[in-house]
C-alpha cells in the first residue's frame, strides 16, 4: 500500500489491503446503540473485508472510569461482543480479543509512561472533556489511572503495530497522543514501533430521540440494538416532534421534528420525501408517521435482534470466540513485546 503520512485519512480514500492491520476498541461499560451502528458498527463489516482486523474489548480502558463498578464492565464485555456479532461482524474474518487478558499491554504501558509528560495528558482535550464530564466520580483530583489511559491506549495499537485505527473524531488526540510516544520510542530507543493514522468515516453522530445532539444511556434518549419491538415501539411513540404541531392539519416543521430525523436514517429516499411534503402541507398525522418508522426501524434491528439471541442461547460460543481471538492476539503482542524490550536492553 501507498505510504500513508498523514495523521488521519478520510474512510473513503484508504485503499482496502489484506496486509494492513486495523485496529479498533470499546469500551464495555453498556450495550451498544444505533448511534454505534450508524457510526461504527456498519464500517466495521465493510473494513472487514479489506483490512486485518482487529477489536479489542478494552476492559482494562473501561476500568479507569469504573473502577469501583467491575461487575458492570464484566457484564458488558459478552454483551458488546454479542452486538457485535449480532451485526455482522465475523469472527472468521476478524480478531476480537480482551484487553486483560493481554498483559504485554500493561507491560508496555509502563514503558511508554516515562515518555509522556503529566501536563502533556492535562492538555489532551479528549480526557479534558471527558474529566469534565466525570466530575462526580473524580472530584478536583483525578486518579493516575484516567490520566494515563491514552497511554495505555497507545499500548492497545502499538502492541499489534496496528496501522489504521478507525474512531470517531473524540479520539483524534488520542491517536495523536499515540504518535507522538511511538516518535519518542523511536528516537531514543531506535526505529522499533509504527506511527499508526486515524482513519474518519463520514458518519453523523446520531441525536437522541429527545432532540439532544448525543445519544446515550445515561440521557436515556438511546435505541439499542437488543431493544424489542415493544421498546422501540414505546420509545418512538415517545420521540420529539414539532411542537407547534397541534392538530393533524396544521403544518409540519419536518426539519426539527425528531421522527423525520430518524426517517432519514431507516427509510428509502422515496419515502423520506413523501414524509417530509405530507407534513409540510398537514396531510399526514404524526402517529401514522411514527408508525412508519417504527416499522422501518424493525426491518433493520429485526435481523440484528434474531442474530444476537442465537449467541444469547450460546453464551459458550462468544466466550470461545474472544477466547480464540484472544489467543491469537496474544502472540503478535508477544512478539512486539520481544522487539521492544531488545530496543530498550531489557532482553535478558
Ligand atoms: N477509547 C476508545 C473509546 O472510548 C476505546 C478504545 C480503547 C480504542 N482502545 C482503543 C479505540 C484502541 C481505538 C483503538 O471508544
Amino acid at each position: 500500500m501507498e505510504k500513508i503520512e498523514d495523521e488521519k485519512i478520510k474512510l473513503e480514500d484508504v485503499k482496502p489491503d489484506k496486509n494492513v492491520r486495523i485496529l479498533t476498541g470499546d469500551r464495555p461499560t453498556g450495550k451498544l446503540h444505533i448511534g454505534h451502528y450508524f457510526g461504527s458498527l456498519k464500517s466495521r463489516v465493510t473494513l472487514q473485508d479489506q483490512f486485518e482486523t482487529f477489536i479489542e474489548v478494552a476492559d482494562v480502558q473501561a476500568l479507569t472510569d469504573n473502577f469501583n463498578n467491575p461487575e458492570k464492565v464484566k457484564q458488558n464485555v459478552s454483551q458488546i461482543l454479542m452486538d457485535e456479532l449480532a451485526v455482522g461482524i465475523d469472527p472468521n474474518k476478524v480478531t476480537f480479543f480482551l484487553q486483560s487478558l493481554i498483559p504485554e499491554i500493561a507491560e508496555l504501558t509502563v514503558f511508554y509512561s516515562n515518555l509522556v509528560t503529566i501536563s502533556r495528558l492535562e492538555r489532551n482535550p479528549t480526557v479534558k472533556t471527558e474529566l469534565a464530564q466525570k466530575r462526580a466520580l473524580f472530584g478536583e483530583s483525578v486518579t493516575y489511572g484516567f490520566l494515563g489511559y491514552p497511554v495505555s491506549q497507545a499500548a492497545d495499537i502499538t502492541a499489534f503495530e496496528a496501522k489504521l485505527v478507525p474512531v470517531g473524531e473524540d479520539q483524534l488526540p488520542l491517536i495523536e497522543q499515540c504518535r507522538e510516544i511511538v516518535r519518542k520510542f523511536n528516537s531514543i530507543y531506535g526505529e522499533t514501533l509504527k506511527e499508526p493514522v486515524a482513519v474518519l468515516g463520514n458518519f453523523p453522530r446520531i441525536k437522541g430521540l429527545d432532540g439532544n445532539e448525543k445519544m446515550g444511556k445515561s440521557l436515556g434518549n438511546a435505541l439499542y440494538l437488543s431493544d424489542t419491538e415493544d421498546v422501540i415501539k414505546e420509545k418512538v411513540m415517545a420521540a420529539l416532534t414539532d411542537p407547534a404541531r397541534i392538530k393533524k392539519d396544521d403544518p409540519g416543521h419536518p426539519d426539527i421534528c425528531m421522527v423525520y430525523y430518524y426517517h432519514k436514517l431507516f427509510g428509502n429516499e422515496e419515502e423520506c420525501k413523501n414524509v417530509c411534503e405530507e407534513c409540510k402541507a398537514g396531510k399526514r398525522g404524526c402517529v401514522a408517521c411514527k408508525k412508519e418508522l417504527i416499522k422501518n426501524i424493525d426491518n433493520t434491528l429485526r435481523p440484528i435482534r434474531e442474530k444476537r439471541h442465537y449467541y444469547e442461547e450460546r453464551p459458550n460460543e462468544v466466550k470461545d470466540i474472544l477466547m480464540a481471538g484472544t489467543a491469537h492476539a496474544r502472540d503478535i503482542a508477544k512478539e512486539t513485546m520481544i522487539k521492544v524490550k531488545k530496543s530498550m536492553k531489557l532482553d535478558y
